[in-house]
């Protein structure tokens, strides 16, 4: 029986969440790290829930001395965990598709994290690249399809180093991978201000998949009159994207033009380095993995002048996801609070370390007095 006392100690007793993380390569480490410290001091200052964190040495470095960069029961590992807060995957000496194959698709896939969720704006005290564009001015959340499309793996090579060697990349789209990824994201930009959605697709030149794209989007559109949405071709995005970013709030694309499209989105909020995303299942089947949307960085790998941003923006999603709202608005209020004080690494015009980020931005949330 539950007495009284028992229930309150429940009531009190906070809220404990299992954090698998996975530096891996690059400056991944160094990001994961920055992430860490700020997630144990919000922890702390909010007092209501607590982190397990246990480190996985997945990556490139495991696959020189094993030959795989995971083990192979690696997602039976991790299915458990609450959540997977990954840095970055790929090295010099290794090449691109293994180590993507060999690490992060498995897992988005594997997990059926099919809904990739890539917000992006200006945040206070960084620059864009787009004269007379400021905070405000550019705010999207992009929608990548995470689980098909050009990246299904479906493709093969023949007559390998033969004149006749053919290789295929065949793009799979199936109608349940695009409904719910459509419905994904008419729900995201009904849950935006301004409830606008841009369905990015090349049905023009593929006239398949992409075309049942359309057709389903429109489908799906019927049941959200509320959201008002148009359809551009993924060439002319790119010039909207530059041109009219105002005109843009939630963009839902598929996995390669989502993939492409948000590194112009990060570039053209001041760097890569301030961008994040989540690998969502919605269904919450499996764990969501957070990560920063960019890679190992072999250029800045080691100097300590990383941008810690991306890694802190995706932590605040991943606090929303676990259902931690009011932490994970702290968080970017506290991101907000030492960008507009110019407390910036080099890609973003400014002088400090990964650390020195780190550190103001974990005394921002100490010192914050909401
Ligand atoms: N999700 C992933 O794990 C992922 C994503 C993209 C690339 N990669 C891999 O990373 C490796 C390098 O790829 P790339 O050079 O095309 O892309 P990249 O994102 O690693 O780097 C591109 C440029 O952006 C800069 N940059 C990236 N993140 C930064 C940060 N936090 N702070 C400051 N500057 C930052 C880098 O210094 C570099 O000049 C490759 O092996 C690639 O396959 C992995």
């Amino acid at each position: 029986m539950t007495t009284p006392k028992d229930a309150t100690a429940a009531r009190q007793a906070p809220r404990s969440y299992r954090i698998a993380s996975i530096p891996a390569d690059g400056i991944g480490p160094e990001v994961i790290a920055a992430g860490l410290q700020a997630l144990e001091v919000l922890a702390r200052r909010d007092g209501g829930f607590t982190f397990e964190v246990a480190e996985f040495d997945w990556g490139s470095e495991r696959y020189k001395s094993t030959g795989a960069l995971m083990p192979e029961d690696g997602r039976e590992q991790i299915k458990d965990f609450d959540a997977i807060f990954f840095g970055a995957v790929g090295a010099p000496d290794v090449p691109d598709h293994v180590t993507l194959w060999g690490l992060r698709l498995p897992i988005c896939q594997g997990f059926d994290q099919y809904a990739n969720v890539r917000p992006t704006k200006i945040l206070p005290g960084i620059t864009s690249p787009l004269a007379g564009v400021g905070p405000g001015d550019l705010d999207w959340v992009i929608v990548r399809e995470n689980s098909e499309g050009e990246y299904s793996g479906n493709g093969g090579r023949a007559h390998q180093g033969m004149p006749e060697e053919v290789g295929t990349e065949v793009s799979i789209f199936t109608r349940t991978g695009v409904t719910r990824i459509m419905r994904y994201a008419f729900e995201l930009a009904r849950s935006r201000p301004r409830k606008l959605l841009t369905v990015v697709t090349k049905s023009n030149a593929q006239r398949f998949g992409m075309v049942m794209w359309d057709e389903i989007a429109a489908e799906v559109a019927k049941d959200f009159p509320d959201v008002t949405w148009d359809k551009m071709l993924v060439d002319a995005m790119t010039v909207r994207m530059v041109k009219d970013p105002k005109s843009l709030d939630t963009i839902v694309a598929t996995n390669l033009h989502a993939d492409i499209l948000s590194d112009l989105a990060g570039a053209l909020a001041g760097s890569l380095g301030v961008a994040p995303t989540g690998n969502i299942d919605p269904e919450r089947r499996y764990p969501s993995m957070f990560e920063p949307i960019h890679g190992s960085a072999f250029d800045i790998t080691g100097k300590g002048i990383a941008n810690p941003v991306a890694t802190f923006w995706t932590a605040s999603q991943m606090l929303d996801h676990l259902g931690e709202p009011a932490a994970a608005t702290r968080l970017m209020r506290a991101v907000e609070k030492v960008c507009a004080d110019g407390i910036l690494t080099p890609d973003v015009d400014g002088t400090a370390t990964t650390q020195e980020v780190t550190d103001a931005v974990c005394e921002a949330i100490r010192s914050e007095n909401i």
